[in-house]
């Protein structure tokens, strides 16, 4: 299967969008995670031109509010419908319904890839970032970690590449970008929906336990990384 064939999943955008609702796994990652890259892109985006290369329903966009100028850029048109919704009020927004790989802007300050690693050649990606970026631009990279156990699991039953690893993503960027931070947590496990109640504690006190060392050995659900252009 070509990675781009990956994105028809997303053509339930209410029901992407309202995920944590019905999982406690999702409510706990997502917990985690949006509250954590919303602070980072609003910091980040500020008077700047911000480039989302598979934004879906734009929900990290929102942070981006005091950002000059806005791309979000996303194949799914039912994903973009909602994207449309939630930045009406952002008068710099343009949203822009292509694959990453077409985009054809250059020299952008900051560049958000979140989640769409796994769906788009990561090789193809890069390159794309590469001609869109120019000294000092910063890529905000975030992925599925192949060492965590929930991804692990879901890699070897679904017989497909859900995940990446982490030393990847590294490499690939290594020659043309200085890394500036990481983090990984949410070290969820596969665990029955039902039962999920019984682990939250347990992935509680791992992220805890395993925090200081997640630079090491991430074992967390993602992986996140920030670049910045040499
Ligand atoms: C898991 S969602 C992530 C959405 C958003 N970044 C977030 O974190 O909420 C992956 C998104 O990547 C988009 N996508 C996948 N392949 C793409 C491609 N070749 N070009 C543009 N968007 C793509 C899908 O349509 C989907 O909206």
């Amino acid at each position: 299967m070509d990675y781009q064939d990956k994105n028809l999943k997303y053509t339930n955008a209410e029901k992407y969008d309202k995920r944590s609702e019905n999982s406690i796994l999702e409510k706990y990652v997502l917990g985690l995670w949006q509250p954590f890259l919303n602070k980072i892109i609003s910091n980040l985006s500020i008077n700047n031109m911000v480039v989302d290369l598979g934004c879906g329903t734009g929900e990290y966009l929102l942070s981006a509010k005091k950002a000059k100028k806005i791309y979000a850029v996303d194949i799914s048109e039912p994903m973009l419908e909602i994207c449309h919704e939630k930045l009406k009020d952002f008068n710099q927004a343009e949203i822009i319904k292509m694959s990453v790989l077409d985009f054809g802007l250059t020299a952008a300050d900051l560049i958000i890839t979140i989640g769409v690693w796994e769906y788009i050649n990561p090789e193809k990606l890069f390159k794309k970032i590469k001609e869109i970026t120019r000294r000092g631009s910063k890529v905000i990279v975030v992925f599925p970690n192949i060492y965590n156990d929930l991804n692990l699991v879901r890699s070897i039953f679904r017989m497909k590449r859900i995940a990446l690893r982490p030393g990847f993503i590294k490499k690939l960027f290594k020659a043309d970008f200085e890394l500036l931070e990481s983090a990984s947590f949410g070290m969820v496990s596969w665990v029955p929906k039902k039962l999920q109640f019984l682990t939250l504690p347990v992935w509680k006190f791992c992220d805890w336990l395993w925090l200081p060392f997640q630079n090491f050995l991430p074992l967390g659900v993602n992986v996140y990384y920030l670049f910045e252009r040499e």
